[in-house]
């Protein structure tokens, strides 16, 4: 089964970002988590600060995935563009988030993702992406 894993801006700093916030692994502590923990999975794991570039990604794994995981980091407050691309791809897209948004600045309430996505799944840290990685596999399993 093929899975994206995309992440949006900032995430890239992950480690050294705010770490009482996001924890203190790197993205690439991520990646390999992802991976260790679904070595059956087809497994592409990107990240890019540019807006386009995520719609470019979404619409990759619109081609080649069953589902998409995404952590649109800021752009999950302010992106129709992300919103579009999900619905225009079609297939299952899990949100996830390192942190809870909903505790925390009333900015970060509102997001334009979920209104795409079959679920969420936030502020469990490193672990929110390995939680949405197992809802990932049963959608891909339930697609047959
Ligand atoms: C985040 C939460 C967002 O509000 C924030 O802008 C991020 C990271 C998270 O994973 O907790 O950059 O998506």
């Amino acid at each position: 089964k093929a899975i994206h894993i995309i992440n949006g801006p900032n995430l890239n700093l992950l480690g050294t970002r705010e770490p009482e916030i996001y924890g203190s692994q790197t993205l690439a502590d991520i990646e390999t988590l992802c991976r260790d923990a679904a070595p059956q999975a087809n497994i592409t794991f990107k990240q890019s600060n540019i807006e386009g570039e995520l719609v470019d990604f979404i619409q990759e794994a619109g081609r080649d995935a069953d589902v998409i995981i995404i952590n649109p980091a800021a752009y999950t407050h302010t992106s129709v563009a992300l919103y579009d691309a999900l619905k225009a791809v079609g297939i299952p897209a899990i949100e996830i988030h390192l942190s809870q948004p909903a505790a925390r600045e009333s900015f970060r309430r509102r997001s334009f993702v979920s209104e795409a996505a079959v679920g969420t799944i936030s502020g469990f840290g490193a672990e929110s992406y390995l939680l949405g990685l197992q809802a990932a596999l049963n959608l891909a399993k339930a697609s047959g």
